[in-house]
């Protein structure tokens, strides 16, 4: 993956429920490079959202690729299954996996990206043996089960520190640094500056007026 411009996953979570299909499409029409879809188990996190029937609803319907991000206990166990839902990046978290490597092959050789998403409390230290395989680091910059939380300012540091840590085994332009929460007009500059190419937006997004033009503010060009 070439990642010279600032991609712009609007995340679902902050979509009406009632209204899928058009605020996806909505998503689509204002540049949008990839939906992201927070599944949530209300056991890793205290908070329940979709599984897989969603997931292979949703891929029917879009046109750009799924980018799901599983905040579940049991990632070995059904990451797979989102998979051949039609994830086309399977993003699971590296505090809840026990195989993380294992399951990141296991992702590639579905033919899907494989990802890994990283609790504001957890060290990066976590994430670094899994460098050299990954496609995708997601930076979680508010605690998971939520959108419309406030951004962690510490966040920006460990962008920078992940983006070192990819700069030192030269793949820092094969891997995605996603960051994920709290994501707006005021967020945005420190997190793209610190090395973020891959911004998740919730409520930002699905709340503003112009969603062609809350894209353009997250890419910097407004
Ligand atoms: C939080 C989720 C986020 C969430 C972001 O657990 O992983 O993807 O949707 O929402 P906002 O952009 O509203 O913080
Ligand atoms: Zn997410």
């Amino acid at each position: 993956m070439a990642n010279k411009r600032v991609l712009i996953a609007p995340s679902l979570l902050a979509a009406d429920p009632m209204n899928f299909g058009a605020d996806l499409r909505s998503a689509e029409e204002a540049g949008a490079d990839m939906h992201h879809v927070d599944v949530m188990d209300g056991h890793f996190v205290p908070n329940l959202t979709y599984g897989i029937p969603l997931v292979k609803a949703l891929k029917k319907h879009c046109r750009i690729p799924l980018d799901v991000h599983i905040m579940v206990s049991n990632p070995d166990l059904v990451a797979l299954d989102y998979v051949e839902a039609g994830a086309d990046i399977l993003v699971f978290h590296v505090e809840a996996a026990v195989h993380s490597h294992r399951l990141i092959q296991a992702i590639h050789g579905k033919g899907a990206k494989a990802g890994i998403a990283v609790n504001p409390g957890t060290s990066l230290l976590m994430v670094e043996p899994l460098l050299p395989y990954v496609d995708l680091v997601n930076i979680m910059s508010v605690n998971p089960g939520f959108g419309g939380q406030s951004f962690i300012p510490e966040s920006v540091e460990r962008i920078s520190a992940l983006r070192k840590m990819l700069e030192a085994i030269c793949r820092v332009d094969d891997v995605f640094i996603q960051v994920d929460g709290g994501i707006n007009s005021e967020t945005v500059e420190s997190v793209v500056n610190a090395g973020a190419n891959l911004l998740v937006a919730g409520t930002f997004f699905y709340g503003a007026p112009d969603r062609k033009q809350a894209v353009r503010i997250l890419r910097g060009e407004s």
